[in-house]
């Protein structure tokens, strides 16, 4: 019986192709402006799929969010408003900056409180970075109509979103610059690798000049940077993922859909994340158990089913931010969303056997222990 684990790469022959291809033309990277052929290729992709002006590949989720920081400015005595409730790189990018993350509560769907981002803006607030957590649209207007009336900026945490929806519009184009990952087990990826879509032209240029330590012909830096390239493999890589993505989210619905029907009749197993006017791209499917949440997840890894839980620690109780600290505030949603979280597998490499036996195995746990 082999492990079926809570997420994969679904990697195939044209994957390994365009790849190799890369590998045997000996273009691995092309170190300018523009980036390389195929770092164009994949960032017209993307463009196309959100429809924005101006896609930027970078080497992570984490540079994606970084360089944006960097390009607007943000800097010591600027604060950013942060969740907790998120991956570090959220909030580990802004302190990179010498800024200070402000962490908010979040809603019971895990997404940012906007009420709790509204109240914390203060007259250092520069940007405020709500999370589509998940792959589940956080509440746009609400925050960028707060964020407006303040002159703050938005900048979407859309790491696991993409090809999610909020009122008709791809996340990532709500706001002033969405950040992407393609992280290994994200809905599309390059192993690493990320990239930021904006509108703004001085932003995509200023973003162009930080990912490639700020040089536009070679040794001319014209603002700070690092070498946050995507290289040409990766970009070959998650051009083919691009092709494949409807096809990918379209089998997370379904299997998504299925165990949701399987669990119909199931007590103390909550599932918040489903207004209708937005999509979930279901990078995870994650449910809210009322009691024995670690007790459940053993129980499925013994019938051979993997699970997880983001984030067990909120960011602002991590041994860090708390030597920091940022642990003295209270944000009582997020610590119960640390406590019940739990996710299970519906990535699209699940076959009907796989699907069945998450299903039967979360049910015999959740009779035995909710
Ligand atoms: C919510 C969130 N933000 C940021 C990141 C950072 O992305 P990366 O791992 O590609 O640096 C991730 C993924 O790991 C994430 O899940």
């Amino acid at each position: 019986m082999d492990f079926i684990p809570v997420n994969r790469p679904i990697i195939g022959e044209e994957e390994k192709r365009a790849v190799l291809d890369v590998v045997s033309s000996g273009m691995l990277v092309n170190p300018s402006y523009e980036g390389g052929k195929q770092v164009r290729a994949f960032e017209g992709k993307v463009k196309s799929l959100l429809g924005a002006k101006h896609v930027v590949a970078v080497n992570s989720g984490t540079a994606a969010l970084h360089a944006v920081l960097m390009a607007m400015g943000v800097k010591a005595g600027d604060e950013v408003i942060v969740p907790s409730f998120t991956f570090l790189a959220t909030a580990n990018v802004v302190l990179a900056c010498g800024a200070k993350p402000v962490f908010v509560d979040i809603r019971e769907d895990y997404n940012m409180d906007p009420a709790a981002f509204r109240r914390a803006i203060t007259k250092k607030t520069k940007a405020v970075i709500p999370v589509h957590i998940y792959g589940y649209p956080a509440d746009m207007d609400e925050i960028r109509e707060a964020a407006a009336a303040k002159s703050v900026k938005v900048i979407e945490d859309a790491a696991e979103s993409l090809g999610a929806t909020y009122k008709g519009t791809q996340t990532g184009r709500l706001s002033d610059a969405g950040c992407f990952s393609l992280y290994a087990t994200k809905v599309a990826t390059s192993g690493e690798g990320g990239a930021i879509s904006t509108d703004d032209d001085e932003l995509a240029d200023l973003l162009r000049l930080v990912r490639n330590h700020g040089q536009v012909h070679g040794y001319d830096a014209r603002h700070l940077g690092f070498n946050y390239r995507l290289p040409e493999m990766s970009a070959a890589l998650a051009s083919v993922q691009m092709d494949k993505l409807e096809g990918f989210l379209a089998a997370r619905a379904r299997n998504t859909k299925y165990l949701m029907e399987r669990f119909s009749g199931v007590q103390g197993a909550k599932f918040t994340q489903d207004a209708a006017d937005r999509t979930h791209v279901f990078y995870l499917y994650t449910l809210s158990l009322r009691k024995n949440r670690d007790r459940v997840a053993k129980s499925l890894h013994a019938a051979g089913v993997g699970t997880g839980v983001y984030w067990p620690i909120p960011v602002h109780r991590t041994p860090l931010y708390t030597k920091l600290g940022f642990s003295r505030k209270k944000l009582p949603m997020t610590d119960a969303a640390a406590r019940k979280v739990l996710s299970l597998p519906v990535h699209p490499g699940l076959t009907k056997e796989d699907l069945e036996r998450v299903g039967d195995s979360f049910v015999a746990a959740a009779r035995e222990l909710l």
